[in-house]
This record gives structure tokens, C-alpha cells and sequence, in this order.
């Protein structure tokens, strides 16, 4: 049995796909490097998402700078480490928790103790000798129906347009390969007939990859990807179905308690009710944020009006404890699971398990800024989730998850089960 001791850690400030620095993270068992991990960052952040540390020194990246994060990796954060066994991850986590002392991580940054844990885990994993997805559930067999997010606005754009992701989904096809392949056809048709409509600039993209047109409101854009959808030769409703992520805070008026959306203002039950017509025309299959995130009462009354997953981002912030109040109360049938909403691989995976002992799903999700490090499409196999969102694979920090989850595919072989029309309940 070979040394699994922790005998170092270091951090280092490195870019997102934004030019924004982050952590990334080593871990070195028995004097040789084993595992390293980038952290991401959202831009469209809810308000109850543990704290990520930045500098805050104008004169550097605009405050944007992570290297008091990086000093406390490796400062505070590898005296702590060395000497424990890295495939201890839950006692790992928690004595970084502990360590920090705060609700939110932010004394250490969860951005270090994040970078710290993932860092972790590929290094626990690679002192075993095992892929990151199989060291982490033995039992994993379902690869994902990717969320594809092909017309984009709100905070990830510079368009007019509220909604923040409109999404299509490859359920019909066989396999992660084939959803790609479906991807790409229906987005190339897309691409089409934006330019007939609204010239090449409209073809620029967001940051997820989605392109970044002069549409509005919530009908146009469907009316686009249904025409896409048809035009590549795909069936709305059996092979391909839509989704959104509305990231309704954004467009939320606080002090009047309304939304506005295209021109006009929506109450809660209008806004609802819309909804409806729209699943009336459409087959969407999941909305995720459709109220803004502290409307838990308003999510209850929404799953139960809408057959549908509805999936809950900054209404949850993949914390036990928000979630925990939303199953109490009904509201949303799926958690978003975004490793640094929380802080610690260790605190994530538990929040998903308690999604799943409660009949929720879990849909494993990219945030906004990422970096080429593509450890979700492990996480998201190891959780046998069915679904993850990971951005057009149009970009290297996009293109990173997807090409990761082909060699999955293929190294699972024969057992790998494509989640497809299951993505809500695939195990
Ligand atoms: P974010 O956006 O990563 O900027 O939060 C993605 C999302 O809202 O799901
Ligand atoms: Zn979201």
C-alpha cells in the first residue's frame, strides 16, 4: 500500500474564460504532485452563495485579484493538510469548514478551501489508481442529456433580452456522442436563420456560448429554436425537448414586487400563469429560477401548477439547509449543484444525496466563468444525475466538459446508460 499522506499544497492565481483570476489548486501525496483543480465563478451569483475572497485592490485586475485566497491555501489551509490521508474527503472537508469558522468561507475564501478540496479528490483518486467519477461512486453507469444553451441574455450578455438561457435538449438520442452531434446540427441551423433575420453580429455569444441576439421577451426565442429544431429534422417533444433557466432575479423588481419582462409588468401569478401558455405551446421540460430567490411559497405553488422540473439555482445555492426548506415546502422538484455555491466538494455531494432522498433531482451545472478544467463531467457521472449544463461546446472552457464526458463514454462502455427521456429520475 502506497503512502497516502498529504505532504503538500500550493495555490497559484490563474485566468477564467473571462480573464478573471481564480485558484487553482495542487495536491501533493508522498512528495509527488497528484492531483490539481481550477475553481469557477459565477457572474449571475445568488445572494445566499458561500463567499469568494477577492483582493479588492483597485489598482490590481480591478479588486478582482484571488491572491489573498491563494496565501491562505498555501499558508493556513496546507499546514492544516499535510500529514492527513488524502482519500479521507469528508474529514478533509469539514476540518477546512472547521478551520474557517464561518457560515459562508469567508475567513479562508470558499474559493481556497474549494480549490483545496476538488484538489483533493483528483489526488485521493489518482493514489488509487481510479478515473475522479468511479473513485467517487463505484457505481456509476449514466451519462447526461446536456442542457444545451443556445440564445442567451440577462447579466451573461449585451442584449436586451431578460431570460437568461434558452436551452434545448437532445433527449432523443442514444448516446453523449450522438446528443453532441444533435447539438451541433440544430445549432448550425439556428445560426441560419439568426443571420437571416438579424445579420452575422447577431451570431456573437454570450458567456456560456449561446448566441447573444437582438431577440426579446420569452416567445421569439422558442419560435427560433423550434424552427432550428425542425429544419435539422428532429421532433419537438420526442427527441428534442426545451428548458430555461430565467434567472429571474435579475429582472425582478424588489421594491414593487413585480418582474418586468419585454415591456410589461408581471406579478407572481401572472407570470405563473404565462408559464403555463408557454408549456401549453412548447414541450419545455425544466425551468430552472422562474421567481426570483426568496419567493420559497411561490416555487410551491409553481411546481404544482406546472408538470414540469423545475430546478432551483440561487433559490437553493446547493446548500443543505436551503434545500431542506424547499422540500418542507414543496417548492422546485430539482437542485442546481454548483460546487462553489457551497464551498467543499464533501458539502455538495451531500446536499445532491438529500435532493435524491427526497425525490429531487440534481442537474449538475458549469457556472459562467470557468477555465479548461473540465472535473464537473466527473462529478456529474459520479452522481448518476442525467443532466448537467455546460454551455454551447463552442469554447475551450465549454468544449473542456463535453470532450471529457466522450472519453467517459467510452471508458464505461457497454455500461454506460445515456439518461435521455429519464434525465429527471435516471437512477
Ligand atoms: P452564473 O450563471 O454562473 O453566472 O451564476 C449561470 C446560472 O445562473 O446558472
Ligand atoms: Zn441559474
Amino acid at each position: 500500500m502506497s503512502n497516502s499522506r498529504i505532504s503538500k499544497v500550493v495555490a497559484r492565481e490563474i485566468i477564467d474564460c473571462r480573464g478573471w483570476p481564480t485558484v487553482q489548486a495542487d495536491v501533493w501525496v508522498d512528495g509527488k504532485l497528484k492531483g490539481r483543480a481550477d475553481v469557477p465563478a459565477g457572474r449571475s451569483t445568488g445572494a445566499h452563495e458561500a463567499h469568494e475572497l477577492r483582493d479588492g485592490d483597485p489598482g490590481r485586475y480591478r479588486g478582482l485579484g484571488v491572491l489573498k485566497a491563494v496565501e491562505h491555501v498555501n499558508m493556513e489551509i496546507q499546514q492544516t493538510l499535510i500529514g492527513m490521508d488524502v482519500t479521507e474527503q469528508r474529514k478533509i472537508d469539514m476540518t477546512l469548514k472547521a478551520l474557517d469558522g464561518t457560515p459562508d468561507k469567508s475567513r479562508l475564501g470558499a474559493n481556497a478551501i474549494l480549490g483545496a478540496s476538488l484538489a483533493v479528490a483528483r489526488a485521493g483518486a489518482a493514489v488509487c489508481g481510479l478515473p475522479l467519477y468511479r473513485y467517487l461512486n463505484s457505481n456509476c453507469y449514466v451519462l447526461p442529456v446536456p442542457l444545451m444553451n443556445f440564445l442567451n441574455g440577462g447579466k451573461l450578455t449585451a442584449n436586451d433580452l431578460e431570460i437568461q438561457e434558452f436551452i434545448i435538449m437532445p433527449v432523443g438520442a442514444d448516446s453523449y456522442q450522438h446528443a453532441l452531434a444533435m447539438t451541433t446540427e440544430i445549432n448550425e441551423h439556428l445560426r441560419d436563420l439568426v443571420i437571416e433575420k438579424y445579420g452575422i453580429l447577431a451570431t456573437n455569444t454570450g458567456d456560456e456560448g449561446g448566441f447573444a441576439t437582438p431577440m426579446h421577451g420569452i416567445w421569439e426565442p422558442f419560435e427560433f429554436m423550434s424552427k432550428a429544431v425542425e429544419k435539422a429534422g428532429y421532433k419537438e417533444g420526442d427527441e428534442v425537448v426545451y428548458a430555461m433557466d430565467l434567472a429571474a432575479n435579475s429582472w425582478f423588481n424588489r421594491k414593487k414586487n413585480t418582474y418586468a419582462l419585454d415591456g410589461k409588468t408581471y406579478d407572481r401569478e401572472a407570470l405563473i400563469e404565462l408559464y403555463g401558455q408557454l408549456a401549453d405551446k412548447y414541450p419545455v421540460a425544466s425551468m430552472e429560477d422562474p421567481l426570483h430567490e426568496e419567493d420559497f411559497k411561490g416555487f410551491a405553488k409553481l411546481t404544482e401548477a406546472l408538470d414540469m422540473q423545475i430546478v432551483g439555482d440561487d433559490l437553493f445555492v446547493t446548500n443543505i439547509e436551503r434545500l431542506r426548506q424547499g422540500i418542507d415546502m414543496g417548492a422546485a422538484n430539482a437542485m442546481l449543484f454548483k460546487v462553489n455555491q457551497i464551498g467543499s466538494l464533501t458539502e455538495a455531494l451531500d446536499a445532491a444525496e438529500f435532493a435524491y432522498r427526497n425525490q429531487y433531482g440534481v442537474q449538475v451545472s458549469e457556472r459562467s466563468g470557468e477555465t479548461e478544467d473540465p472535473i464537473i463531467s466527473d462529478l456529474v457521472v459520479a452522481l448518476n444525475s442525467g443532466q448537467i449544463k455546460t454551455g454551447m461546446p463552442v469554447r475551450g472552457e465549454r468544449t473542456s466538459k463535453h470532450n471529457r464526458l466522450l472519453q467517459i463514454e467510452e471508458e464505461l462502455g457497454a455500461g454506460a446508460v445515456y439518461a435521455g427521456r429519464n434525465f429527471a429520475r435516471p437512477q
